[in-house]
């Protein structure tokens, strides 16, 4: 594990090293939460590159990275802590007969036979971890409430076993696709970042990175006609992901430019509805112009 870095240009370079491309408010966001202990909350499109900033700050600090993907109905059983029921119906069953209650109670409710989730082993991790919770929009009001006791407090209190506090404090990162409004109460326990879709400077950089093959030209103009794309009105616009995996494709293909017929051929690999292969067709392929025309 290495320390947190002194400054936000540090942990800017430790996150480059860790192969992400941070923007200057990432950098300064992910150090102020690092350094003033508290959660940041980084909100913005899909694909933006906000489940991997947590991965990558938990490899540049080598730190464990723990992560709880959120979904509709996520409860405390699965986010916090269990029983292990069977393991303790096993015990009463090995217990003598004539056993009192109170001596089979103190002995199955041991940590022995609690079953921890992801925030109960980010409180009880012995060296601190990155925690991720991913999605939150995902969940409900009722587990948000819950997340708040955690965060503002970094303990949870098991009533059979009493309060568990964090041994080591956690840098903790939620996010979020913005499909509903998250609490106020939330907001204010966390700092916030805005993650959004990158300049084409900054793109085609990221591209490289993960298609260091691909000739220079074309990826410049792979991140041009992104960026063309995403000024359209479209139903899901591409995302850093599919720039990545457009890039991968044309590297596979060979192409060396990208052509009228190679965009049309490949643009279901950044654009997938229906309606705006349509638009997307119409209004960036016929721009690219056609081989004859070059
Ligand atoms: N700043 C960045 N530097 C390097 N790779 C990035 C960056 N932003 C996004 N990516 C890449 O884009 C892809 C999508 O990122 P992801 O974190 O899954 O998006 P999100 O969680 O916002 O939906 C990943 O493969 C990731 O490696
Ligand atoms: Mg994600």
């Amino acid at each position: 594990m290495s320390a947190i870095p002194a400054t936000a240009d540090e942990l800017a370079a430790g996150l480059r090293d860790a192969g992400y491309l941070p923007g200057d408010s990432t950098a300064l966001v992910s150090f102020l939460a690092a350094r003033l202990g508290k959660p940041v909350l980084v909100e913005g499109p899909a694909g933006v590159g906000k489940t991997e900033l947590a991965k990558a700050l938990s490899r540049s600090l080598d730190r464990r990275l723990v992560r709880l993907q959120c979904y509709e109905g996520l409860d405390e059983a699965k986010a916090l802590y269990e029983w292990n029921y069977r393991k303790q119906l096993l015990r009463i069953q090995a217990e003598a007969e004539g056993t009192g209650w109170d001596a089979v109670q103190d002995d199955i409710f041991g940590e022995e036979f609690l079953l921890s989730r992801p925030l109960l082993q980010a409180i009880a991790a012995e060296e601190p971890v990155v925690l991720l919770i991913d999605e939150i929009d995902k969940t409900d009001q009722e587990f948000e409430a819950m997340l708040l006791e955690l965060l503002s407090d970094f303990q949870i209190t098991i009533p059979e076993l009493g309060r568990i506090e964090a041994r080591t404090h956690p840098i903790v990162l939620l996010t979020s696709n913005n499909t509903r409004e998250l609490t106020e109460a939330l907001k204010r326990r966390c700092l916030y970042l805005w993650l959004d879709y990158p300049s084409t400077e900054r793109e085609l950089e990221i591209v490289r990175l993960h298609a260091p093959d691909l000739p220079e030209t074309v990826a410049a103009k792979l991140v041009q006609v992104i960026a063309q794309v995403r000024e359209l009105d479209l139903k899901k616009p591409p995302s850093i992901a599919e720039s990545i995996d457009w890039a991968r494709a044309l590297l596979l293909l060979g192409a060396d430019d990208i052509s009228q017929d190679v965009f049309r051929d490949t643009m279901s690999i950044i654009v997938k509805h229906r309606t705006d292969l349509d638009t997307v067709a119409d209004r960036v392929g016929v721009r690219l112009g056609s081989p004859a025309a070059r």
